[in-house]
């Protein structure tokens, strides 16, 4: 999610914070921004340039990129919280006079305070966003008081902010110095001969250099062509030598972790916290989905929601359905974009058709959208890729905002759609009939759940004890009801899609209907069973396949110790709203698929046949 790259030393700063930037794009970000200081005439200025969407389209503002000779600048990807993802928005952000640029990763939580009395002091803004707010603050701190250094200054402002940010300065005026703080958004110096790349983590530097310094929170850097200082914010001395980091760019992307898969499961903590980031209103029981806001009123006037989407992206729609209906009302269809396509849809006054793709290129949705756009509905997307074609050709959306997700078995996206899908039964169920009560209640659960997914997680050595328990068996059954039946269709394809074993994912309460005959002792089943509207169903179900030797995981609520009493093995999840429970549900069966397939010693990021994106039909 976005990122910072610094260079300054006595090669040409742009190709190097360019490089930077693209070895940063696989975080994710929908705008970036150059900012070069070179001699101009006799002084010194800063040339700058920012576009929003892909890199390339910001080298295509460069050209040549002559005009940005000098050995000095900074760069950004923003992924945007404050202010559309546009030009204007992009960062480096600048001060009244063109004297300081600055690029920010993270949050101001108190801009609007420090912005109303900086504009009372005449400062002119230029964007929306909550950063450059920082720029004229130091600014303003500078101004007041010459003599400090330009560092003392930023301290000081830094002072009067409350937030996360990881921060690369510069000032035209001091043209051999760039600052870099760290408060809760990472960021590393590379040192080199002479000179230093400032990144948000070690892709960006290790084209050029090994040696790395990495900064903690609450810490400044000064950088020189020749040196650098670190100080704590509070001014004190920081002495820390450079590690020789010896991981290639793609260990870099992937951190500390195996895979990718594991990276992203791992990180549903903070992906779901970014899905949420800056949507909710919890005092009023409201969801602020700025993506929405230009057909607020079509939507109020929606009789009928439409889902297309496949594989994982289907589950959630089918998670979203039971979402939309219970909560918002709204009759809520759902279908298999490449069965939709098709088919003949009957569309209505008041349909609302709803894309779910998370790289936004599958064929079939794109085909069904493109269908339903053809009949004149109004076309809705929830979408990872930025400026992906779905998002460009849907008439409203909401952005998953989770960075790309690599691994071919979709996880975090999994539960960032079901966290963007919650949003949206608040935001159409308060302009319906939910009351502030019940708005409120969801909103305060959709806050815990980033814990509550870290609860989960916290379990996977008890999840990989279990996979090696039942890693000789061939098939596996997974059942679910209501709101986990969409979940056990995910867990069944989570398992076969990266170990290769089968798996069938069906409802509970179909059972009876046909699956049970595969049931005997070497046909495990796996169910969803929290403490919900429908556990005695799913415990009655449990029973049958116990009594036919079939041997049962169950995942349940925590605290429900009866369930231990009839089944094999049991995985304990937090308690939450029946609607969110999928959220929770769904982690121990990605782990499950994730530990067999590494039993297996399948290719868990890249399995066979599969692509990531299926733009084929
Ligand atoms: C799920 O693990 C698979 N990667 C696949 O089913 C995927 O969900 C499906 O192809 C849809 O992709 P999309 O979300 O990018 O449209
Ligand atoms: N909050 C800032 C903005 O919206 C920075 C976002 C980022 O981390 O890229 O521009």
């Amino acid at each position: 999610m976005c990122g910072i790259v610094g260079y300054i030393g006595k090669q040409r700063a742009l190709p190097i914070i360019l490089d930077g930037l693209k070895a940063l794009e696989y975080r994710g970000y929908d705008s970036a921004g150059v900012a070069v200081v070179g001699k101009h005439g006799k002084g010194f200025q800063v040339r700058f340039a920012k576009a929003p969407g892909r890199i390339s389209v910001l080298e295509g503002k460069l050209g040549d990129g002559t005009d940005f000779e000098g050995n000095v600048g900074i760069a950004h990807t923003r992924w945007a919280t404050h202010g559309e993802p546009n030009e204007v928005n992009a960062h480096p952000h600048h001060d009244c006079k063109n004297n300081i640029f600055l690029a920010h990763n993270g949050i101001i939580e108190n801009y609007k305070d420090l912005k109303s009395e900086l504009l009372e002091k005449g400062h002119v803004f230029c964007s929306e966003t909550d950063t450059e707010t920082l720029v004229h603050l130091i600014e303003d701190m500078r101004d007041s008081d010459p003599n400090s250094t330009f560092e003392e200054v930023v301290m000081k402002a830094l002072r009067r902010v409350r937030g996360t940010y990881g921060l690369a300065i510069l000032d035209r005026r001091e043209p051999e110095k760039i600052v870099a703080v760290r408060n809760f958004s990472p960021l590393l110096l590379g040192v080199g001969d002479g000179e230093y790349i400032i990144g948000s983590d070690a892709s960006a530097v290790l084209k050029y250099t090994r040696q790395i310094v990495y900064l903690n929170d609450g810490e400044i850097a000064v950088l020189t062509p020749s040196r650098h200082h670190i100080f704590t914010l509070e001014n004190q001395t920081v002495m820390r030598a450079p590690q020789e980091i010896d991981w290639t760019i793609e260990q870099a992307e992937r951190g500390n972790y195996p895979h990718f898969m594991a990276k992203e499961i791992f990180e549903q903590p903070e992906s779901i916290e970014n899905s949420l980031r800056g949507r909710l209103v919890p005092e009023e029981g409201l969801a602020k989905l700025g993506g929405l806001e230009s057909v607020e009123k079509d939507l109020r006037k929606a009789k009928r929601l439409i889902i297309a989407a496949c594989g994982t992206a289907y589950y959630a729609g089918m998670v979203g359905k039971y979402m939309l209906e219970e909560y918002a009302g709204i009759p809520t269809e759902v279908d298999l974009a490449s069965e939709f396509r098709y088919r003949k849809p009957v569309f209505r006054e008041g349909d609302i058709f709803l894309a779910i793709s998370q790289s936004g290129e599958t064929a079939d949705t794109l085909a069904a959208l493109r269908e339903a756009k053809q009949k004149g509905v109004l076309t809705l997307g929830i979408v990872n890729a930025v400026g992906s074609t779905i998002a460009r050709e849907t008439d409203a959306g909401v952005y998953q905002h989770i960075g790309p997700e690599i691994g071919v078995a979709s996880t975090k996206a999994f539960t960032s759609q079901l966290t963007i899908l919650a949003l949206l039964t608040l935001f159409l169920g308060r302009q319906r009939e939910m009351s502030i009560t019940i708005g409120r209640r969801i909103a305060e659960e959709l806050k815990q759940l980033p814990i509550l997914v870290g609860r989960v997680l916290a379990g996977h050595q008890n999840i990989q004890t279990i996979v090696k328990k039942y890693s000789a068996h061939r098939n596996f059954l997974y059942l679910g009801r209501k709101y986990n039946f969409p979940v056990a269709l995910e867990g069944a394809l989570k398992l076969k899609e990266i170990s290769y074993v089968h798996a069938e994912g069906c409802s509970a309460g179909e059972m009876k209907h046909g699956p049970i005959a595969l049931i005997d002792e070497t046909f495990p089943s796996i169910f969803l069973a929290p403490s919900d509207s429908v556990y005695e169903k799913v415990s009655s179900n449990i029973q049958e396949i116990k009594a036919r030797r079939g041997p049962v995981i169950a995942i349940g609520t925590e605290g429900n110790g009866d369930l231990k009493r009839f089944t094999n093995d049991v995985i304990y999840i937090p308690k939450t709203l029946e609607m969110l429970t999928p959220m929770l549900s769904v982690v121990p069966l990605q782990l499950f698929a994730y530990y067999a397939a590494l039993i297996k010693g399948c290719d868990v990021d890249k399995p066979r046949n599969l692509a990531k994106s299926v733009t084929v039909e």
